[in-house]
């Protein structure tokens, strides 16, 4: 498929999206967003691929919703369009996990998608920040539920209420991010976890992940309850049984996603 805002690639069973608007910062237009979610339903529909990376360019991952576009919009144009809910949750919806790789600018919805991927891996070019305030607005893509959670409210509150920016050490120190990486390794390293995570059982990753996300969604007891189903659940995969008997003959699973 053909894309204009997007830069699809595959490496073995990685698949990587890269935002690609050079010009505007990868500012996420609505073309950009409607082209990431195709990009995305492509790896997800593809048996092939086991994990997804969404990066951008050196300067920005994405340097937040475009600006221009949005500038003259009214309430019924955003109300009745859904505006930001439709379409950008598409990331949150991904069944496959995928990893963001963010170097230089992730503002407003660029934090805000990268904080509906799995994980982020930071470059130590990269800079955080939920700018909205500052051009007369708040941040609607889940910024000030998924940054709160991610780092607390005193830091929450002041980027969300000030627009000032996260650099990668403080990022990584408030829990935003998982690792910060040199920008020359970003998607390398991306890429290598990637293909840990398309390396083992697919079903069992997903599970894992949706154990991890209910957290977010729960009361620990409904949650640790939750997650008793699911571990209780891979018993009845054949990569638990691959992967424990593997370990006890000392040989590598080969995991078949059954
Ligand atoms: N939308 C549209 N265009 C954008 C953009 C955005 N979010 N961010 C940058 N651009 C464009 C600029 O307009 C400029 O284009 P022109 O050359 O045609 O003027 C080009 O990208 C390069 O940008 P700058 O010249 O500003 O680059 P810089 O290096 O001087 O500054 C920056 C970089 C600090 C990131 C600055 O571009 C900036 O502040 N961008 C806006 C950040 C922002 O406010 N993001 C929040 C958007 S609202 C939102 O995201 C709502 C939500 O919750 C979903």
């Amino acid at each position: 498929m053909a894309y204009e805002t997007v830069l699809v690639e595959t490496r073995g069973k990685v698949g990587i999206v890269t935002l690609n608007r050079p010009k505007a910062l990868n500012a996420l237009s609505a073309e950009l967003v409607r082209e990431l979610g195709q990009a995305l339903d492509a790896f997800e529909a593809d048996s092939a691929i086991g994990a997804i990376v969404l990066t951008g360019s050196e300067k920005a991952f994405a340097a937040g919703a475009d600006i221009k576009e949005m500038a003259t919009k009214g309430y019924m144009d955003v109300y009745l369009a859904d505006f930001i809910t439709s379409g950008w949750e598409r990331v949150t919806t991904c069944r496959k996990p995928i990893v963001a790789a963010v170097a230089g600018y992730a503002l407003g919805g660029g934090c805000e998608v990268a904080m509906m991927c799995d994980f982020i891996l930071a470059a130590d070019t990269a800079k955080f920040g939920q700018p909205e305030i500052t051009i007369g607005t708040i941040p609607g893509a889940g910024g000030t539920q998924r940054l709160t959670r991610a780092v607390g409210k005193a830091k929450a509150m002041e980027m969300v209420l000030t627009g000032r920016m996260m650099d990668a050490a403080e990022a990584e120190r408030s829990g935003l991010v998982s690792r910060v990486v040199p920008a020359a390794d970003l998607l390398a390293e991306a890429v290598k976890a990637a293909e840990k995570m398309a390396g083992l059982s697919l079903p069992v990753v997903m599970l894992a992940k949706e154990a991890v996300n209910r957290a977010f969604e729960t009361t620990l007891a409904e949650g640790v309850r939750f997650e008793r189903r699911l571990f209780h659940s891979t018993f009845a995969t054949e990569d638990q049984k691959e992967g424990m008997a593997a370990f006890v003959e000392k040989r590598p699973p080969a995991f078949r996603n059954r």
